[in-house]
């Protein structure tokens, strides 16, 4: 998600500072840049002057210090509260008062990072869709503290992006994760159930609703280890049984067959499946 945020913003004109953990990270993600940004001259999207100015504005940084001169930083850390606090109260340290923070969560409450630091007024959620490059939404997530000038500052920006936005409140899946999850798992327990098979169910989504990619398709994609999280924050925060995960979803993500990412989920990639197609 890290790649697509600095990929999206850099394509939009501002300077943008990426930090991460280590080089070989940091040269893995200006690589699925690169790729990216090569992929959409190959199509005829983006004219070449363009991508090598758009590489120039991206500079890469192992250091929180680089941030001093922000106007606005977004943070895709790992989905790790005490990650996220002290992220967050890093940025707090360095970045110019006026400097906005906002998270990518996709399900910690954003209350949790905005008490890590002196400005709460300043912290809001700006949770991209994946892939970032391509997917035309934010979910913007306001907590009790969030100002309404950081709201509209951070809406100008989403929107100079070429994004629409929507605004949450600050509870767990906000808006797009609260219904997709729960229709993410229903299907793991359609097909853990044997009412149908893993092709039909895609397939009927596909083409019965048009959704761009059947449930199983979307789990791979999206990752099973990241949907079994945010099922598992919805039902910590809720309660509720149409909330918990599907036993064979939890024992996928024990299996380590993630989806796409580790060449297995409810598609085996390795073994040359393939999701069924329009
Ligand atoms: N980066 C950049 N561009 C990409 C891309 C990527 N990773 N993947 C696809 N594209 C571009 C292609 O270049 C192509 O561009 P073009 O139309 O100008 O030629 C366009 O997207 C369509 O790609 P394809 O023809 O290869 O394939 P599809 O038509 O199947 O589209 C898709 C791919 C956009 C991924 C589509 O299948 C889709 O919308 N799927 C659903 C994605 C979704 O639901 N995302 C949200 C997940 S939930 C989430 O992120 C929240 C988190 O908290 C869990």
């Amino acid at each position: 998600m890290g790649s697509g945020i600095a990929e999206v913003s850099a394509r939009a004109g501002y300077t943008t500072i990426v930090r991460e953990i280590n080089a070989e990270v940091l040269a893995k993600g200006r690589q699925r840049i690169e790729g990216s940004l090569g992929r959409a001259v190959d199509r005829g999207k983006l004219g070449a002057s363009e991508r090598d100015e758009t590489l120039q504005r991206l500079r890469g940084t192992t250091s929180f210090d680089d941030f001093a001169s922000c106007d606005l930083v977004i943070e895709a850390a790992t989905e790790n509260p005490d990650i996220k606090r002290k992220t967050f109260a890093e940025l707090d340290r360095v970045c110019p008062p006026h400097a906005i923070l906002a998270s990518n969560t996709s399900s910690i409450p954003i209350i949790q990072m905005a008490t890590a630091t002196q400005r709460p007024d300043k912290v809001l959620g700006m949770h991209f869709m994946n892939p970032v490059p391509v997917m035309p939404l934010i979910e913007y997530v306001r907590t009790l503290t969030t100002s309404d000038e950081t709201l509209e500052r951070a809406k100008a920006f989403g929107e100079s992006l070429g994004k629409r936005i929507i605004v949450s409140k600050d509870r767990a899946g906000f808006i797009v994760n609260f219904l997709l999850v729960p229709y993410l798992t229903e299907a793991v327990r359609m097909l853990e159930q044997g009412f149908a098979s893993r092709e039909d169910i895609d397939v009927g989504m596909m083409l019965g609703t048009s959704y761009p990619m059947g449930p199983f398709t979307l789990l791979d994609f999206v990752g099973l280890d990241t949907t079994l999280y945010i099922a598992d924050i919805l039902f910590d925060e809720f309660k509720e049984s149409r909330f918990a995960a599907p036993t064979l979803l939890r024992q996928m993500v024990a299996a380590g067959y993630l989806g796409r990412k580790t060449g297995r989920g409810f598609y085996n990639y390795d073994a040359g499946e393939q999701p069924p197609s329009r």
